[in-house]
This record gives structure tokens, sequence and C-alpha cells, in this order.
């Protein structure tokens, strides 16, 4: 029989205090309904249905072309939301789990062993549970004397002795995808938030005589709702451990993995050292061997086999095997740094090409610039890219040597071999070969330095 999934995503979630709906905040990188969605997977649902409503197309938009989408205009509980779903799902044959997008811990693999747990007992019903230290916020799960299920209580709802219940409902069910909608039909909202309670299926199907079961999860931690930005801090920390936990299993070396954050799509080969303060984000891959250093911040960006980062940030940008960079550089988006080039200290990179080999050590900028193999930038170069309104191009060949506080006014382009004098400013081409000098000749004055108010005649 087939799976079907509903996604409960149209509440605000007031308790965040955001304008952001709530199951747009990201942990470790993406979205919550992401991390939900890519949990549902494990399923492999034959249908998927997301439920949107606060902000529905910024909802919508990340996960369009995934799944398919029904409104609840008015968010009047989470049974009402799962009712909007009918339309897509009515008369299936099969089970549908029901999840809400604000849990992003929880794992494929729980999602399919209660699947599979569901299936094989036959049940109507089955709730994902889990023993909770601190239960409170959470639906708790009512047993009778014999252990089984009869129905759950909201907090708000709960007696003194309810209220002392450790096991709680995750908001993560499977249904008997034609029950689920008949059982819906019977709930209202006779209760202390008013609403339509999705919880309120479990007693009717109990009162019906259906059979109605709990899979515990082990694991607390994956049952995290998050209703406020200190369970999504709760959330990000939790996700952060199992992250960096699957990159050490697989070779990494972490200096401090408590204070390492990488997101969750971020790729580390074996033999990468990482020390602490490092923050890997987006779709970033590092080769083998290379060492981030202390304080490096790269987003989005494909760094070699052999590279060191020290301290320094990295965005969008490819970097090649054996390169170094930093302490203290930044190559800003769209740069790409061939083999074994070396970018020191305050030097900054952006929408350039830096050939192999090539070397700037010291407080630089390479801005809109294709730069040959074996280039070398005496301290304090300047690429003056920008004239207020356009941005040019900078071509340097190979083995130019730009001499130490160079000024290079784009458009120009230095050929191979040219070298530039130090403290030359370059707004006219440069043969291949030639060295320019573009700056006034030196001239020395005898004696007039006894006259100036430093000197020690004066005083
Ligand atoms: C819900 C459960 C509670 C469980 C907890 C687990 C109910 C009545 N309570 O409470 O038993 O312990 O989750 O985290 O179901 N949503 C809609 N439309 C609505 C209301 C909510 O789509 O009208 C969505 C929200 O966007 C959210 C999810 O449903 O993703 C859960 O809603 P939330 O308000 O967070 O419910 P809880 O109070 O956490
Ligand atoms: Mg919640």
């Amino acid at each position: 029989m087939s799976n079907y999934a509903i996604i409960l995503a149209a509440g605000k979630g007031t308790r965040m205090k955001s304008d952001l709906p709530k199951v747009l905040h990201k942990v470790s990188g993406i979205t919550m309904l992401e991390h939900v969605f890519r949990s549902v997977g494990a399923i492999e649902p034959a249908k998927n249905v997301t439920v949107i409503g606060h902000k529905a197309e910024l909802v919508r938009d990340v996960l369009s072309g995934q799944s398919g989408f029904v409104m609840q205009t008015e968010q009047l509980g989470t049974g009402h939301a799962v009712m909007m779903a009918e339309e897509q799902l009515a008369g299936l044959e099969g089970q549908t789990l029901v999840i809400a997008g604000d849990t992003p811990l929880i794992t494929g693999d729980s999602l399919k062993n209660l699947v599979d747990f569901h299936v094989n007992h036959k049940n109507v019903a089955t709730i994902l549970t889990a023993t909770a230290d601190d239960p409170f916020g959470y639906g708790r799960i009512i047993r009778n004397q014999n252990g089984e299920v009869v129905k759950i209580v909201e907090q708000k709802d709960a007696s003194e002795f309810e209220q002392q219940v450790k096991e709680i409902n995750t908001g993560t069910y499977v249904f008997d995808n034609k029950r689920l909608f008949e059982a819906l039909k019977n709930i209202n909202t006779n209760n202390a938030q008013g609403e339509y309670y999705l919880t309120d299926v479990i007693s009717i199907f109990r009162q019906a005589g259906e059979k109605v079961g709990a899979f515990v999860l082990r694991d607390f931690d994956e049952s995290l709702g998050v209703n406020d930005r200190v369970a999504l801090a709760t959330a990000e920390n939790v996700m952060r451990r199992r992250i960096n936990k699957a990159h050490m299993v697989n070779g990494v070396t972490f200096q401090n993995p408590e204070a390492t954050y990488i997101d969750i799509d971020v790729e580390l080969a074996p033999e990468v050292v990482v020390e602490a303060n490092v923050t890997l984000k987006g779709q970033t891959k590092v080769g083998s061997e290379s060492v981030l250093t202390n304080g490096s911040y790269i987003v989005d960006s494909i760094i070699g086999e052999g590279v060191v980062v020290t301290n320094s940030m990295i965005e969008q940008s490819t970097v090649k095997d054996g390169v170094t960079i930093g302490p203290y550089a930044h190559i800003r988006p769209d740069s790409t740094l061939e083999k074994d080039v070396h970018i020191g200290n305050y030097v900054e990179v952006k929408s350039s090409t830096v050939g192999e080999n090539s070397k700037a050590g010291h407080l630089t900028y390479i801005g809109n610039a294709r730069v040959g193999s074996n280039v070398n930038f005496g301290a304090g170069t300047i690429i003056a890219n920008y004239d207020g309104q356009n941005k040019y191009t900078t071509t340097i060949g190979n083995n130019v040597f730009v001499g130490s506080n160079s000024t290079i006014i784009a458009p120009v382009t230095l050929g191979d071999n040219s070298l530039t004098a130090a403290g030359s400013t370059i707004s006219k081409d440069v043969e291949k070969d030639a060295i320019a000098i573009g700056r006034s000749r030196q001239v020395n004055k005898d004696g007039y330095a006894t006259r100036m108010p430093h000197h020690p005649k004066q005083k």
C-alpha cells in the first residue's frame, strides 16, 4: 500500500516573534521545512501535500516543484490544517504520515520505522512519541491501565495529573488515509485554545474501537518542536553535533567540534583539518588534506586539496589545490585561484582569476582581473577597477612583476614578462617584456633639510 505525507506549515509561529513564517527559520543552513521534507523522503510518499497559509508564497517557494500544496487561509488548528489536504488525498488507499514543519530533528530512519511499525501492527493511527525530562508545552500521551493509548491531551487542557506524564506527542503520526479524513469530520473546538486539534482524532478512533498505537523514539532530541528561538538554538546545537560527528566518522579532524559551524550540505573530504571557530556555509566543498584555521569563514565555495586557509573569508569562489590564503584575506564572489596561488595578509580578490603559482603577499586589491601564472604582486598594489559608474577589466599576462604600491587603472593590459616600477600609476597598456615607470623622477636637494623644523640645527 502506498505512503502519503502531509506537512503542516501554515502557522505563523507567534512565539518566534518574527516576520518570517516559523518553518522558514534555518537550522544548519536550510529551513526547518526542508529538514522535515528531506526526512519525509525516506518513506517515499506517492504524494506529498504541504499545508501553507501564513505568507504562503514564501513557504511555497522553498518546496516548489517538490511537493503539492494546499491553502489553509485561516489557521484554525492542526486538525483543520490536515482537513485542507483532503482535496488531494481523499479516497486513496494507504497510510498517511502527518508531520509538523517545525520538527527539524526527526530523521528519515525514524519515520521509516514508524511507518513499518504502523503497518505491521495494522493500526488505524500510530503516534510518534518520546519521553521528555521536561514535557512542558507538548501534548501528553494518556494511556490506560493496560498501557494502551487512549488520547492526547494538550498542555493547556491537561489536568495536574496529566501534566505529570512525561510521554509526549512529537506531532508526527501515521494514519489510515481514509479513516483520517472520516475522523476529522468529528473534531471540534471545545478546548482551551478554541482550535481544531488534530490530536483529538486519537480518542475518536479509540471510541470507535479502532487500533491506535504509539511508536516511542529512543532519542528525545529528535522530537524537538521549535516554537521559539530558544528551541531554535537547541535544534541548531543538536544538528551541529550530528553533522560534525558524521564528518569525524568520515575522517575529518576537528580541534573543537562544539565550536565549529558547518551547514548540512557542506562536503569535507577525509583528512581535512578544521580548527575551532570555523564556519562553512551553503554548498561549500573542501578537498583532502586542506587545513582551515581558526576564524575562517567560507560560503558556497569549492576548495581543492592541500589548501591552507588561515583566518580568512571566502565567498562563492573556487580555490584550487595547494593554494594558501591569509591570514586576514578576503576572497569575494566569482573568483578563481588556480593551483599553488598564494594570497597573503590583507589581500582582497574580487571577480578575478589568478593563474597558477601567482602571489599577492600583502595589502593588495585585485578586482575584475584576469591574472596569468607566476605573477608577483608587490605589497600595496591596487587595481583601480571602478570609475564610480562602471567596472573595467584588467588583463595581466604570465610572469608579470607588479612593483610595490602600483596603481593599475583599468581597463588596461600588462603583457607577459612585463614589469611595473614600484609606486607607478599604470593607465596605459604595457607591452610584453617592457618595463613601465609611471612616477615622477626623484630630485635630491643637498643641505635643504637643515632648514626644516625637524632638523637638530633648528632646535
Ligand atoms: C502540536 C501538537 C502537540 C505536540 C506538538 C509537537 C496539536 C493540537 N498539538 O502542538 O500535541 O506535542 O505539536 O511539537 O496538534 N499549523 C498549521 N495550521 C494551523 C496550526 C498549526 O499549519 O492552523 C502548523 C504549524 O505551522 C506547525 C505545526 O502545524 O508547523 C504545529 O503547530 P504548533 O502551533 O507549533 O503546535 P504545537 O503547539 O507545537
Ligand atoms: Mg510546535
